[in-house]
């Protein structure tokens, strides 16, 4: 068997989170306050966040975009990672779970840095393109309604510059998408994605199995 991805026991999923892990303790506490909600799954994880604000470090960061808020907490940790004058967008639909994003992006001083649109996504990615943000954008990130990845993913590749990354959230779908009987839409929506991107010349690409899998996908 060739070398893969060191298998992640409890002890050192811990051991793992011990000596990297560096979440600030707003982002710990939204965690806690997030983490009674019933669809608290949504969230992404702490090393996940970690992982995607130091992206955002090493492209240096200025305009990003993100599909899927929740309660804030992955843009939290790009809005973070921008400079003062830098700008996330985010989207979503719902007013419920933003009240609580937007509490923490106030006391962690960064909601100047955070707009958040609420309608659905393909149309303010529309929206966007229509009013010529066409490749003004450094750093996306995808992980909303899983049957309309690719209509993101397509809004997405016209707004990121040249040089620009796209990450992709839940790509593994908890092991899903390599189950051939699994036809659920959402499923099936990951999976014709995947493919697609594995021969998109127009991306240089990478998937981790990183939290439910994360593809980055660096525009040409
Ligand atoms: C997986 S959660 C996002 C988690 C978030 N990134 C975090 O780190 O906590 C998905 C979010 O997408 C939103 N959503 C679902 N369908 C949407 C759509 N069509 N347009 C915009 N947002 C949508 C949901 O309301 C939900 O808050």
């Amino acid at each position: 068997m060739a070398s893969r991805t060191i298998q992640m026991t409890d002890r050192l999923y811990d051991y793992l989170r011990k000596v990297s892990l560096r979440e600030p303790r707003l982002l710990a506490e939204l965690r806690a306050e997030t983490a009674k909600l019933p669809l608290s799954v949504m969230q992404i994880s702490p090393e996940q966040g970690q992982f995607m604000a130091l992206l955002a470090e090493l492209i240096g960061a200025r305009r990003a975009i993100e599909v899927g808020t929740f309660t804030g907490y992955s843009a939290l940790c790009v809005a973070l990672a921008l400079p003062a004058d830098g700008k996330l967008i985010t989207c979503d639909v719902s007013e419920e779970f933003t009240s609580v994003a937007r509490r923490y992006w106030a006391r962690a001083g960064v909601d100047g840095r955070i707009e958040l649109r609420l309608a659905p996504a393909v149309d303010t990615l529309q929206g966007l393109i229509d009013g010529g943000g066409a490749c003004s954008f450094d750093l996306a990130f995808i992980d909303a309604d899983k049957k309309e990845y690719d209509d993101y993913y397509e809004r997405i590749l016209k707004l990121l510059r040249s040089g620009g990354l796209m990450m992709i959230d839940n790509v593994l779908w908890s092991g899903a998408v390599a189950d051939g009987r699994r036809r659920d839409a959402d499923t099936v929506a990951l999976r014709a994605l995947n493919e697609k991107l594995s021969t998109d010349k127009r991306i240089s690409l990478s998937m981790l199995p990183l939290g439910d899998g994360l593809t980055l996908a660096r525009k040409r």
